[in-house]
């Protein structure tokens, strides 16, 4: 089990290169269960989740290979059955149920894993599937969908307390690209992740369209043919990186970003005092921090409010931030374990009902912490940079699920950061 051993203190400085966005990654690399013909998906980053998909992608008898950041996949044959140790490590493994169920007309998937950031339903993936006309059963742990007869269009509406659902709305897209006649998504997620999905199922020979709004229309078609697909920049990758710059920077750029899905994290960046300056085609960002950082209020919302991704990570900032700030996740309300490790490096913050009043320190100190989430084990990094002192981070897997090379990019931008093997 890895460790990151961040020394704090030094100026972050210089050029990166945002990768592709995992969460894009993972229901694209699923999608590919929908075609027989060869898929091949460019700027796929080296992450433990794109890893754990294309495992249950072959695991259901695709043929996968990947180099460097470029994946093919064909799946000719495959079965109707995601393995239970594959599924079980990654939430996001859930996608592949839209994608069988539509091929195979059977899906078995067990109730999937994934980050430790409360309770993570499934309920409106299974709405969308039974509104397609799928039966479902559950036995052993595992959900059983079976639709022999083909699935038909819905019209459904996939609104849930929260919210809309991300992965849901990808998961009734996929399958429903397959079913016959029209199927229509009210309330459906308007994440750049679900705009790139359906791109590529478009691209492969789906009809959908209204993808990147709050409706989604989806005109069943016969079958769908291979492509090449890149996919987008991860945004909240480049947002941890922006934070990380206002933490520790001292002019940091970031390449192959994409200005529009990062309004709402810029936004709060320079709300907080920091600059945030894009190239004209919107593709790079200069970050450069400010003089004068300032506390702010952030409530997380669906795109394109604020992300639940990023409420870690800007926690962290706003840790070092002198003023109060209040921070709220709508999304996930239980998401801020992150928050007791802080503490334990000197950050006066307190939780009460899904939100966390931060009141900004000027200095915290380094103190052996541990990694809970994804998220959270980001905005440990982050911490720890500004630290006094040696800040040592253990279960450093669950960073590895989703930043590629954290610590080489760091330390390209001069970070002292080391990987040590436990
Ligand atoms: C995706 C992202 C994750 C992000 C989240 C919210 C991927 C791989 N993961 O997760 O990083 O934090 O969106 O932006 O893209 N809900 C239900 N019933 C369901 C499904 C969800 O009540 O069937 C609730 C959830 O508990 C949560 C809210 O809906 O409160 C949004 O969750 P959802 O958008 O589904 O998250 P994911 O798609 O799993």
């Amino acid at each position: 089990m890895d460790k990151l051993v961040v020394h704090g203190g030094s100026v972050l400085k210089g050029a990166i290169n945002i990768s592709g966005s995992k969460n894009a990654s993972l229901p694209i690399l699923a999608a590919a269960i929908l075609t027989g013909e060869d898929c091949i998906i460019r700027r796929v980053p080296d992450v433990s989740d794109t890893n754990y998909m294309i495992q249950i992608l072959s695991a259901l008898g695709a043929d996968v290979e990947r180099s460097s950041g470029t994946v093919r996949i064909t799946c000719a044959d495959i079965t109707d059955e995601a393995p239970y140790e594959l599924v079980r490590r990654m939430r996001a493994s859930i996608c592949v149920m839209g994608p069988l169920l539509a091929r195979k007309g059977r899906a078995v998937i067990s109730l999937p894993g994934g980050c430790v950031i409360g309770d993570r339903p499934v309920d409106l993936h299974l709405k969308g599937m039974e509104a397609l006309g799928a039966k479902v059963e559950f036995e052993g742990g595992n959900i059983t969908l079976t639709a022999p007869n083909g699935l038909v269009g819905a019209e459904m509406d996939l609104r849930g307390d929260s919210g809309p659902t991300v992965l849901g709305t990808d998961n009734v897209m996929m399958a429903a690209t397959l079913a016959e006649g029209i199927t229509v998504i009210e309330s459906a997620a308007a994440e750049p992740e679900v705009l790139d999905l359906a791109n590529f199922l478009n691209s492969l020979g789906a009809k959908i369209t209204g993808a990147g709004t709050r409706r989604i229309v989806i005109e069943g078609v016969k079958e769908l043919k291979g492509v090449e697909h890149t996919v987008i920049p991860d945004r909240i990758e480049a947002g941890t990186f922006m934070a990380a710059a206002a933490l520790a920077g001292e002019g940091v750029t970031l390449n192959r970003v994409n200005r529009e899905h990062l309004k709402a994290i810029t936004a709060a960046i320079i709300k907080s005092g920091h600059s945030v300056e894009f190239n004209e085609a919107g593709d790079s960002c200069f970050i450069q921090r400010g003089e004068n950082p300032q506390g702010v209020d952030l409530t997380t919302s669906p795109y394109p409010g604020y992300p639940t991704d990023m409420q870690a990570q800007m926690t962290a900032l706003l840790a070092t931030t002198p003023g109060t700030s209040v921070i709220k996740d709508t999304i996930f309300p239980q998401r801020f374990m992150h928050c007791a490790e802080l503490k334990r490096m000197g950050a006066d913050i307190k939780i009460d009902h899904g939100t966390a009043i931060v009141r900004g320190v000027e200095q915290l100190s380094a103190a052996p912490v541990m990694a809970s989430d994804l998220r959270a084990s980001a905005a440990l990094v982050l911490a720890a940079l500004r630290a006094k002192g040696t800040t040592e981070i253990s279960r450093v897997y669950h960073i590895d699920r989703g930043y590629e090379h954290i610590d080489e990019k760091l330390l390209m931008l001069g970070a002292k950061v080391e990987r040590v093997r436990v």
